[in-house]
Order: C-alpha cells, then sequence, then structure tokens
C-alpha cells in the first residue's frame, strides 16, 4: 500500500492498530493536502509525537521523504523507535539544541494537540519559523482552549493525570503570536470524517457523554494553519 493507492483506514489499523486520535491525524492530513503542494515529497516534523503513530499514518497517505518525531517524554520516544523507527522515519527527545541542526529544513510541521502544553508559545512559535522552510506550513490542532466550555473539566483531568502540563490560552492568543513570529495565521475547525469512538469511561470522564464528545469535537476542535511567506 502506497500513497499511489486509495487511502482506507483499515490501512491504518494494521500499521498502527486502534486508535482514538486517528480520526484526528487523518483529517489533519487531509485538510493539509489542501494547501500544501501536490505530489511532492515532503520532509515532515511531527512535533510532540506521543507514542509516535502520527509519521506512519501519513507516509501511507502522502510522499514521506523523511519524517522526525520529536517527544518530551523520553520512555514514549523510546516506545515509538520500537514500533515505528525506519529509514525515513526517526524519533528523538527534545533536548534544547535539537532543532538547531534543521535550519529552513521541513516542509511540513504537525503538532495534534500539543499547542496548550507549551509554557512558551512565542519561543516556540519562533522556533518552528527557524526550522521551515520558507513557503512551508505548520498544521496545528486545538480543542483544548478556554473557548471549550469543556476545558476546565478537561484541564483538571490532564493536571491531575498527565505528566505534561496544561495552559489557558485563547484561540487570538495563539493566532497573535504565531503573527507575530512572522506567520500567515488560518484558522477553521478540523474537519473530522472518521467516527469517533465511544469508551464507557473516557467518554464520560473526558466529555460527560458521547453526545458532547462529537458536538464538542465539531465545536471546538480547530486546526491552525501558520505558514511561512517565502520571500
Ligand atoms: C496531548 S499529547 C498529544 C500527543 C500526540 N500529538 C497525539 O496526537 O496523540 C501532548 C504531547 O506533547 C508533548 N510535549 C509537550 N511539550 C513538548 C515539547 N516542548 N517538546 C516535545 N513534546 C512536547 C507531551 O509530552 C505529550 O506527549
Amino acid at each position: 500500500m502506497t500513497h499511489k493507492h486509495v487511502f482506507h483506514i483499515s490501512h491504518a489499523h494494521k500499521k498502527i492498530g486502534q486508535d482514538g486520535n486517528l480520526p484526528f491525524w487523518i483529517a489533519m492530513i487531509r485538510a493539509s493536502q489542501k494547501v500544501l503542494l501536490p505530489n511532492k515529497a515532503r520532509k515532515v516534523l511531527d512535533f510532540g509525537c506521543g507514542q509516535g503513530k502520527f509519521l506512519p499514518v501519513f507516509a501511507l497517505m502522502d510522499r514521506l521523504e523523511f519524517g522526525l518525531g520529536v517527544e518530551l517524554e523520553v520512555g514514549l520516544v523510546e516506545e515509538a523507535k520500537i514500533h515505528y523507527e525506519q529509514k525515513n522515519i526517526q524519533y528523538a527527545v527534545n533536548e534544547r539544541t535539537l532543532f538547531k541542526s534543521y535550519p529552513e529544513y521541513f516542509d511540513a510541521i504537525y503538532s495534534q494537540e500539543v499547542l496548550y502544553t507549551l509554557e512558551d508559545l512565542k519561543a516556540h512559535a519562533e522556533e518552528m519559523f527557524k526550522i521551515l522552510k520558507k513557503g512551508g506550513f505548520y498544521f496545528a490542532t486545538m480543542g483544548c482552549h478556554i473557548q471549550n466550555p469543556l476545558w476546565s473539566k478537561r484541564r483538571k483531568m490532564i493536571r491531575e493525570e498527565e505528566q505534561y502540563s496544561a495552559y489557558d490560552y485563547s484561540l487570538e492568543e495563539v493566532a497573535e503570536v504565531f503573527f507575530n513570529a512572522g506567520f500567515e495565521v488560518g484558522l477553521k475547525r478540523l474537519p473530522v470524517d472518521y467516527f469517533l469512538i465511544y469508551h464507557p469511561e473516557i467518554t464520560q470522564k473526558f466529555s460527560n457523554s458521547l453526545s458532547d464528545l462529537v458536538s464538542t469535537n465539531y465545536e471546538n476542535k480547530m486546526l491552525f494553519s501558520f505558514w511561512k511567506p517565502d520571500e
């Protein structure tokens, strides 16, 4: 199965198994293909890659020349390396000097629900600007923002249960920070085609109900595009 064939979600299941975030990764890739130049092999960064499943899915749906997944949590990077590392997909712990080796290197950067975990968004925006090629895009999903009515519930849970932090940002704040770093900033709802998956505990805990899970995703899960001008 290559990108030349029609993508079916079963191909992703075969590669990475079932995962509640799969509909979001696919949606992000599809939305990005509407603005990225078609039929070009891409160098891609997955920032805050977690278990590293995004890049293998990307390779099924697009042309991946090289993919780098970067994560703070060492254990997750080790896991990603074991399961998904291959010649054109690598994983690394995000250390302070890591990105110095990648000036104007990436065609596209993706981050799925990572922005709200970052304390210094300005430094992040400036760093991503430096490592993107001119004319490149950074795509970032964000459901965790203060305009989401479920945010206070989710923030409490994340702060209690996760290793990473949770900061309060509005969509406007994020837009302003990236605009000031030099990006053209775009925003839309993340168009999710696939089914959101019910779980007897997590759905209730994270979203109140299945119906709220669907409506909050439709209404509040956003996709930013940050474009680095070509000149
Ligand atoms: C909500 S999780 C999302 C994980 C993954 N993107 C996904 O779609 O499942 C946020 C991730 O960002 C990572 N993260 C937070 N700050 C980071 C940083 N400065 N550099 C790299 N990863 C970071 C966290 O460790 C966490 O794994």
